[in-house]
């Protein structure tokens, strides 16, 4: 039995075919309509969520499965006390596979050894957050037709930006990958990204606090939000929470062909008059993580579609 814990659980080849069933899926939906007809997805939401919940339960819904779960601790018997190893253990009982968010990092690892079905990591505190690098990779490949040889600016909140980790690890295995990481000091990338992912594989990088500075050499440009909840002190976040704003402005020495992407929700860190312009790809973002959840479901509950 496969989890979905960390990105590179799944191998490139096996990232590929993800990619390639979302596409099949995008130009035959009719094909996959009943493909999980009688199969149960639980989402165990400890923290709140609109797009990775919602696009869990569209996907399952339209692969003609049901959807079980809740959307807070409090409406769940963790408000009693119960380990998420228990609860794990007890939807196990009722679910063919479970999807959960947790603020803890490492939850979604340990509700797998005791869930007896597969456990996608919908999110883990800062940790990382796979199945939305699902959705930025598809992106990617189907803004730019490649996922190797690109210069990738990642903006913000670099140090709890637990999708930044994730595309890290992800993009890193491929070829002719430079990342420009774009940050304030104090919310600079974790060191055991840049010496266990980055190093390890020969990746290219540099840090720098400018956006004006990495713009124009920025083929992929993934804006994140600071992230208010994991702060320690919340002065702390009102200083840094405006360091970049991406505006219509700053776009102009950006290239022609720049993707700018974003995990969403955003705040204040793109301007929404960012959103017509043609480069902006963070709304197709949230369609293709539907696609892809739509295939990493089909692929842990070892469905075939033909
Ligand atoms: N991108 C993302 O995880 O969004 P939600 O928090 O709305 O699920």
């Amino acid at each position: 039995m496969k989890n979905l814990i960390t990105i590179t659980d799944l191998s490139v080849e096996e990232l590929e075919d993800l990619i390639h069933t979302a596409i099949d899926i995008i130009q035959n939906p009719d094909k996959y309509a009943e493909s999980c007809k009688r199969k149960k997805l639980a989402t165990l939401f400890f923290e709140p969520s609109t797009r990775t919940r919602l696009s869990f339960e569209a996907a399952m819904y339209e692969l003609g499965g049901s959807v079980l779960g809740f959307s807070e601790a409090a409406s769940s018997s963790t408000a009693k006390g119960e380990s998420v190893a228990d609860t794990a253990r007890t939807v196990g009982c009722y679910a063919d596979i479970i999807a959960m968010r947790h603020p803890k990092e490492g939850a979604p690892y340990v509700a797998a050894r005791t869930a007896g079905v597969p456990v996608i990591n919908a999110g883990d505190g800062g940790h990382n957050h796979p199945t939305q690098t699902l959705a930025d990779i598809l992106t990617i490949y189907r803004e730019k037709k490649r996922l190797s040889n690109m210069t990738i600016g990642v903006c913000g909140d670099l140090k709890f930006g637990r999708t930044v980790h994730s595309l890290i690890a992800a993009m890193s295995r491929y070829n002719g990958i430079h990342f420009v990481m774009i940050s304030p000091e104090e919310l600079r990338t974790p060191r055991y990204v840049i010496s266990d992912i980055l190093d390890k594989t020969n990746t290219r990088y540099e840090e720098t606090t400018s956006l004006e500075d990495a713009m124009p050499k920025l083929d992929i440009l993934y804006m994140t939000r600071v992230q208010r909840e994991r702060f320690f002190n919340e002065a702390d976040y009102l200083r840094l929470k405006d360091t970049y704003i991406l505006t219509p402005d700053k776009l102009k020495h950006a290239k022609e062909t720049l993707s700018i992407l974003h995990p969403l929700p955003r705040v204040n860190e793109i301007a929404v008059a960012v959103d017509d312009d043609p480069r902006a790809c963070y709304f197709k973002q949230v369609l293709n993580g539907k696609f892809m959840r739509m295939a990493l479901i089909l692929k842990l509950l070892e469905v075939k579609v033909w």
